[in-house]
């Protein structure tokens, strides 16, 4: 078993440190994917893989993987998560799960430690998707699930190109893609839920992810005056996204179970108090964890949107911004992670992602899994998202443990068997 410990207060100190970058009103962090402050967040990350002794390497979509050499040669048990956020992100989403990938090497290395497999602590490009989509677009790339030419030419909501970006900032690597696969993948993360923070627990062993279904929906109608146009002859794109608004909420409802369903962005043209818009722009987010559910879901959104073309007499079309099918983890990686947990006296539930993560994506290449620790109040993509410091560090040390297990233990760096 492992000697090293997690240092609670040095892996918060790198959590507040990166937080500097990119800080926002209440604590909280705007670094978009591939912006100058998703850069300037690259910088500082990799500044401090190269010093705790990792080899860094960037692939072609701009995945940062720091590797720490293990007895024997391989693919490495790989840990890591995104230091993307949304533009009202929290200090925890992601970066956690990277930091205390960092903070596992620290303990080993300040053990003066090694593992027999090779360790690796990445960070993916684009995990949130909130700039540009799918999200999880780095780790699909990284296993394969997208080609690197169509990542690259993917626009974002400003237009720009993630392949330009990526250029822009200095992280289109060498590295190819896809990548080979690890030898298996745990991502750390906070929940982002109520659910542990609810039951009073400490670390939630993630057996699955939902299904994910975005789509963009443009509408087109006529702009008019808005005094003077009666209501039966409007062709209005602002009521029909309203309608679309209220129709997902409703069917979320009516579904039941674990449905959600969330517009998120939306654009009115010409936006303008005393003009009926001729075109509106908006996004819907569906999630349910069955397949088949999720799937009624968006067969009764194009039927509403069908409605909706007889109703107003406007043009409707739709753009699939992501579809990710509910992903299952590897039932041993969830007992190891349950196990460890427990030997470490933590309170434990199985249950599933309501987020996306890269792990759902390393899911189709090797034994994936991933553990939670409790989000006060369920908060996130908010800059209150918060979880005490007990649960990080705990979160930290199951994660040391599972990670050294995974890598066939640990031994007193330069002794050999
Ligand atoms: C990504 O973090 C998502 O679940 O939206
Ligand atoms: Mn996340
Ligand atoms: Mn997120």
């Amino acid at each position: 078993m492992s000697s090293a410990r997690i240092n609670g207060e040095r892996l918060q100190r790198r959590i507040a440190a990166l937080a500097e970058v990119g800080a926002i009103d209440g604590g909280g962090c705007a670094r978009l994917a591939l912006s100058d402050a998703d850069r300037a967040g690259r910088d500082l990350v990799c500044g401090w893989m190269r010093e705790l002794g990792l080899a860094v390497t960037v692939d072609a979509i701009g995945n940062v993987v720091g590797l720490r050499a293990g007895r024997v040669d391989g693919p490495a048990v790989m840990t890591g998560s995104h230091i993307d956020t949304v533009r009202t992100g929290g200090r925890f989403d992601g970066n956690y799960g990277v930091l205390a990938g960092l903070e596992v090497v620290a303990a080993l290395n300040e053990g003066g430690l090694s593992t027999e497999h090779p360790l690796a602590v990445a960070f993916f490009t684009n995990e949130e998707g909130a700039r540009f989509a799918p999200d999880m677009l780095g780790s699909l790339v990284y296993t394969g699930g997208l080609a690197l030419d169509a990542a690259l030419a993917t626009t974002g909501i400003d237009g720009a190109s993630v392949g330009a970006e990526l250029a822009r900032i200095g992280y289109a690597g060498p590295a190819p893609v896809p990548a080979a696969a690890p030898r298996a993948f745990v991502e750390l993360h906070v929940e982002q839920g109520p659910v542990l923070d609810r039951e009073g627990l400490d670390i939630g062993v993630v057996e699955s992810v939902q299904g994910i279904s975005w789509t963009e929906i443009e509408i087109r109608g006529t702009s008019n005056h808005a005094g003077t146009t009666p209501m039966a002859l409007r062709r209005d794109a602002g009521w029909a996204a309203g309608s679309i608004i209220n129709f997902v909420r409703e069917l979320a409802q009516e579904l039941g179970g674990d449905q959600v369903a969330t517009v998120g962005r939306i654009e009115f043209f010409p936006n303008l108090v005393n003009v009926v818009p001729n075109r509106a722009v908006l996004t819907v987010d569906l999630r349910n964890t069955d397949e088949e559910r999720l799937r009624i879901a968006e067969a009764r959104l194009a039927a509403h949107l069908d409605a909706l073309r007889d109703a107003e007499k406007v043009e409707i079309s739709t753009r699939k911004l992501a579809r990710f099918a509910p992903v299952r983890f590897d039932p041993a990686m969830c007992d190891r992670i349950e196990t460890h947990a427990r030997a470490l006296g933590l309170a434990t539930r199985r249950m599933p992602s309501g987020a996306g993560h890269d792990a759902q994506m390393l899911a189709a290449v090797c034994p994936t899994a991933m553990i939670f620790v409790p989000s006060v109040d369920g908060i996130s993509h908010n800059v209150r998202e918060y979880t005490h410091a007990r649960h990080i560090e705990a979160g930290a040390q199951v994660l040391l443990a599972v990670l050294t297990e995974l890598a066939g233990g640990t031994q007193p760096a330069g002794e050999h068997p």
